[in-house]
């Protein structure tokens, strides 16, 4: 993290606070796009970073986690999709509202070199996803994107994409293919060398990760865990790997695909 005076062996990173200004909201059932004004945010941000944000109104303590669902120019934006008091306060934020935001943190998805990339994403875990594919195709990479959700309900987060080659798929067959993303995957013609990139649910994740192993594959996973601090001095978010035991929040949210047991 540049900018952040870290060391190899201090993962706590240095959390830069903004007072951001909504410029626009989108809504989509229960989910919201949220475009924030955040030009420190945005100039230092990479895909698969996060930001702390602080819910506005009495009650809430902590900031809540929120991936970057796209960066530019001056703006930010997060898809929030609303699963209790805090989340669900976010996506009723107006134009004009102005909400604390922490970041950009943790580390982002390794992009270098790619030229063909598979974005899996389960639930609201898909959020990352829509800035990952525009890095990737700004770089000239092929992209593919498969999103799976449990049903018509949460599938209104699809509004929010605009990756050109999408597959969807719903447990109850109400949006796209009848099934979960592992059917999307089994249907596709997946190129040799292909950078596998996932984001969703934990038995997605080590559904996908079992796929992306099986077709000789590599990747790379976002993790979610829940967070207090977000900057690595709680420990709250401490996950098992092979490299030991990390912090979602400073050393991940993003993990290499073989190093982590979902
Ligand atoms: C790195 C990271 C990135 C995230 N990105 C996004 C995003 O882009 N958009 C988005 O809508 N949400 C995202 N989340 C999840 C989001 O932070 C939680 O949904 C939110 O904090 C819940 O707050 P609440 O007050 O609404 O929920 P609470 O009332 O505290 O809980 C409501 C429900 O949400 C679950 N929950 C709470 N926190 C988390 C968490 N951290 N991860 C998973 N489940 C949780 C609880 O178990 C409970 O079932 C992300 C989480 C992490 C760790
Ligand atoms: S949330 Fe505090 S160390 Fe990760």
């Amino acid at each position: 993290m540049s900018g952040s005076g870290q060391t190899h062996d201090d993962h706590r990173q240095w959390a830069e606070t903004s007072h951001c200004r909504v410029s626009a909201a989108r809504h989509l059932g229960g989910f919201a796009v949220l475009e924030l004004i955040a030009p420190r945010i945005a100039r230092r941000a990479a895909p698969g970073q996060f930001v702390m944000v602080t819910v506005p109104g009495e009650g809430y303590l902590l900031r809540r986690p929120i991936s970057l669902f796209s960066a530019e120019a001056d703006c930010i934006a997060l898809l929030v999709e609303a699963r209790g008091r805090g989340s669900e306060r976010l996506t009723r934020l107006e134009v004009g509202d102005v909400v604390d935001v922490a970041g950009p943190l943790g580390s982002a998805f390794p992009t270098q070199g790619v030229t063909n990339a598979l974005l899996v994403g389960g639930g609201i875990g898909c959020a990352p996803l829509q800035y990952l594919a525009d890095e990737l195709a700004a770089a000239g990479a092929h992209v593919t994107a498969a999103l799976g959700f449990r049903d018509f309900r949460a599938a209104r987060a699809v509004g929010a994409f605009t990756i050109e080659r999408l597959s969807v798929a719903t447990e109850d067959g109400s949006v796209g293919r009848a099934g979960t993303v592992l059917h999307l995957l089994a249907a596709l013609d997946v190129a040799p060398g292909t950078t596998v990139y996932a984001c969703g649910p934990t038995p997605m994740i080590a559904a996908v990760q079992r796929w992306t192993f099986h077709e000789g594959l590599r990747g790379y996973v976002s993790l979610e865990a829940h967070m207090a601090c977000g900057t690595g001095s709680c420990h709250g978010c401490v996950v098992d790997t092979a490299r030991g035991k990390l912090r979602v929040c400073s050393e991940g949210p993003v993990f290499r695909l073989d190093e982590v047991t979902p």
